[in-house]
């Protein structure tokens, strides 16, 4: 028997776990699209929800594609499947709105595709090296596709939350947790951490690479904002006083007879909400879904608050204070639990604010991870020393003023796709997504 040098075996076995992981996150996300895809019937699939939104047939084989794309042509050389579509699932050639009046694969053809891909990208992984190109290196590309299929996954989400016909999804609740008892706002000191990663392996361009950051020290509240304390707001005349919103937001709101989130509506002095076909009771504690930036802005500055920057929120989950180190999470570097985190569409709705203890920080933030995206006062922007990979319509082409960063995750993304670097964006009025926020403010103020 030949002796494999200890560093070589240590290799390997980082290797077929990494391989293993993929394998695992490959099948979750493809159960969730699933789900997401056979809830519902043919008409359904095809209809559009929203013209923000795709039919979930284009979604399903646009997930196929990209795999296929990546998966099997450019890691493992081979031909295309089926050229010819290309280009009706490339989302640069067609708006959201259009895609219904595209000839889209019929639902059983692109299950077929799919799952025609799944099973020759298996194979491909079940022998893939992890090593050589940047695109192989530790499973990149592997990774990058389940994340890719998650994030269509919580994009089908929002479809489905627009479907006004009876309910199709159903999810337990989140268990009612002991909630935040301690102050409703933590300090967080002044001083440089590390933000973004190098080292991380399936984290994508725009997380890259770790680089200092100074931030002074600012407070920043322990949990998301309520739907009680945003009703504060709307009681308030918030909607109707142009002082607390930011010229653009004033004008949209206005343009558009904003006065409430997404998807509320009132009736006989009380909130109601739909989520997910259903009417409910807007639920006081639970954190505020379905506001966009200029919302999430007004309130703040209404609150005499202020969104936190997106280094002051990465510092806030990542900073270790006694090693001065930064995690990967709030708790440490350790994959979620449910105990961490509501995270990957177990749960159809955020828990309640100041859930999850097991899951905070090291100065006692919650839920900065799962739950809601947090909006920040930021841009998207590239980090100093950024390069586009693998391809510049990831990230690249939507850095500069009109998109906002939110950070964090929601209920419906899966952990595969939701760290403490990751990075999400859209524009500042947008309100379908799984958006909340939490404030900040000065030390000085
Ligand atoms: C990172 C969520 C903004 O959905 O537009 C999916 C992710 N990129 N397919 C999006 C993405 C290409 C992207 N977001
Ligand atoms: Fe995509």
């Amino acid at each position: 028997m030949i002796d494999t040098p200890a560093a070589d075996k240590e290799a390997a076995v980082d290797v077929e776990k990494l391989r293993r992981r993929a394998i695992s996150a490959l099948i979750t996300a493809r159960n969730r699209t699933t789900l997401l895809t056979s809830c519902v019937d043919e008409p359904d699939l095809t209809a559009q929800h929203s013209p923000l939104m795709s039919p979930l047939v284009w979604d399903l084989a646009h997930i196929g594609n990209q795999e296929e794309q990546w998966l099997l042509r450019t890691v493992a050389g081979h031909e295309a499947i089926r050229p010819e579509i290309d280009n009706l699932y490339d989302a640069f050639e067609h708006p959201r709105s259009a895609r219904p009046n595209l000839p889209l694969l019929p639902p059983k053809e692109a299950r077929r595709y799919a799952a025609d891909v799944r099973g020759r990208a298996l194979d491909v992984l079940h022998t893939a090296e992890f090593h050589g190109t940047r695109l192989t290196e530790a499973g990149f590309a592997f990774g990058m596709i389940a994340q890719h299929e998650q994030q269509h996954d919580e994009t089908m989400l929002i479809t489905h939350q627009f479907r006004t016909g009876p309910q199709a999804l159903h999810a337990p609740d989140p268990e009612p947790g002991p909630l935040v008892t301690g102050p409703p706002e933590i300090l967080i000191p002044g001083g440089a951490f590390a933000m973004g990663t190098s080292d991380e392996p399936w984290a994508l361009d725009n997380e890259r690479p770790a680089h200092r950051r100074e931030v002074p020290a600012f407070w920043i509240d322990t949990a998301p904002v309520t739907n009680s304390a945003y009703q504060a707001f709307i009681t308030d005349g918030g909607y109707d006083d142009s002082r607390w919103w930011a010229s653009e937001g004033w004008a949209y709101i206005r343009r558009n007879d904003i006065t409430a989130p997404l998807f509320w509506h009132q009736d006989c002095g009380q909130w109601l909400r739909r989520r997910f076909g259903v009417m409910e009771v807007v639920p006081p504690d639970e954190p505020v879904l379905h506001v966009c930036w200029y919302e999430a802005d007004a309130y703040a500055r209404w609150a005499k608050r202020r969104l936190p920057a997106e280094a002051e929120w990465e510092k806030a989950t990542r900073h270790d204070p006694v090693s001065g180190r930064s995690r990967r999470y709030p708790w440490g570097d350790e994959d979620p639990t449910p105990d961490h985190a509501n995270l990957g569409q177990r749960h159809l709705r955020p828990a309640p604010a100041g859930s999850y203890p097991a899951g905070e920080s090291p100065l006692g933030v919650r839920q900065l991870i799962g739950d809601v995206w947090e909006w920040t006062a930021s841009d998207f922007r590239a980090y100093p020393g950024f390069t586009a990979f693998p391809y510049k319509e990831y990230s690249e082409v939507f850095f500069g003023p009109g998109y906002k960063v939110l950070r964090g995750g929601s209920f419906a993304v899966d952990q595969v796709a939701c760290r403490g670097t990751f990075r999400n964006w859209d524009h500042p009025m947008r309100r379908q997504i799984f958006s909340g926020f939490r404030t900040a403010r000065d030390m000085a103020t």
